[in-house]
């Protein structure tokens, strides 16, 4: 499989009041095409901060991130900014969705906005439309962004991680702010994108949505502490196997 990510020796630091804050130390990772990978640990570990450097939306300190073997540190503001737009999805826990724009308004921005998609509105629209649906939220194509419910919202989020069929979605606890039922669908949409070719990395709390990830890094002050291959998920028959091995390795972590 061919690598989308080649991370080595990523440091971030934070300068706060004159104190240093060393939040990411010497990160080394690799992520091949097709992976769905969980990152977990305890608040403030840096699990954020490493979705955000590795994805060129935070500056690193030092180190390298490679996507597809070009060095994201090394590209001009605007190409990685195209980058962006076009290869990489991205889910935050906070629904940043437009108050003044419809649901499929949202979810077709990032489309709009690319310079490299070349369809026509319709077009996007058309597409925005599909994902919806396979959502399970075509019915709030024309609604407002308070016309619809906090699970709703997300699956929206997800529809417009997708627009630009990007290589990769981001995910910072996608199902942070919801139910169990609608945590459910949202991993499970997640699942499904990933089974059609889409990689995915995702910090989670939950060991019932990490439990839906191939692997599983453990991130404490910085740096990841180990890592857990439970392999593909294939099917609910196996989620209790694998929560039982999740929780058993987290509680040895520390968790
Ligand atoms: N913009 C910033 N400026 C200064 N310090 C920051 C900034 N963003 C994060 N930090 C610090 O970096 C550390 C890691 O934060 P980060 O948000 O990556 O943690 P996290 O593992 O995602 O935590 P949580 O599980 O609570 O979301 C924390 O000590 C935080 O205070
Ligand atoms: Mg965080």
């Amino acid at each position: 499989m061919e690598k989308i990510l080649e991370v080595k020796g990523l440091c971030k630091t934070y300068i706060v009041n004159k104190k240093q804050n060393n939040v990411l130390r010497n990160i080394d990772l690799t992520v091949s095409e097709g992976e769905m990978v969980g990152v977990m640990g305890p608040s403030g570990s840096g699990k954020s901060t490493l979705l955000y450097t590795v994805s060129g939306m935070d500056q690193m300190t030092s180190g390298e991130v490679k996507f597809y073997g070009k060095d994201i540190s090394k590209l001009p503001p605007d190409e990685l900014a195209e980058l962006r737009l076009d290869e990489m999805g991205f889910i935050f826990q906070q629904m940043y969705m437009l108050k003044n724009l419809t649901v499929l308004d949202n979810i077709i921005l990032p489309a709009v906005r690319s310079e490299k998609n070349k369809a026509s509105r319709s077009e996007k629209q058309q597409k925005g439309l599909e994902l919806m649906k396979m959502l399970g939220i075509s019915e709030l194509a024309d609604n407002d962004i308070n016309e619809a419910s906090g699970g709703q919202l997300q699956r929206a989020c997800i529809a417009r991680s997708m627009i630009n069929s990007p290589k990769v979605i981001f995910a910072d606890e996608p199902t942070g702010a919801l139910n169990r039922t609608s945590s459910e669908e949202v991993t499970d949409k997640l699942n499904e994108l990933n089974r059609m070719g889409t990689t995915v990395v995702l910090v989670t709390h939950d060991t019932h949505v990490a439990a839906k990830c191939d692997r599983i890094l453990f991130i404490v002050d910085g740096t990841i502490k180990e890592e857990y291959n439970l392999g593909k998920y294939t099917g609910a028959a196996t989620m209790r196997d694998r929560e039982r091995k999740l929780s058993e390795w987290l509680m040895n972590m520390g968790w």
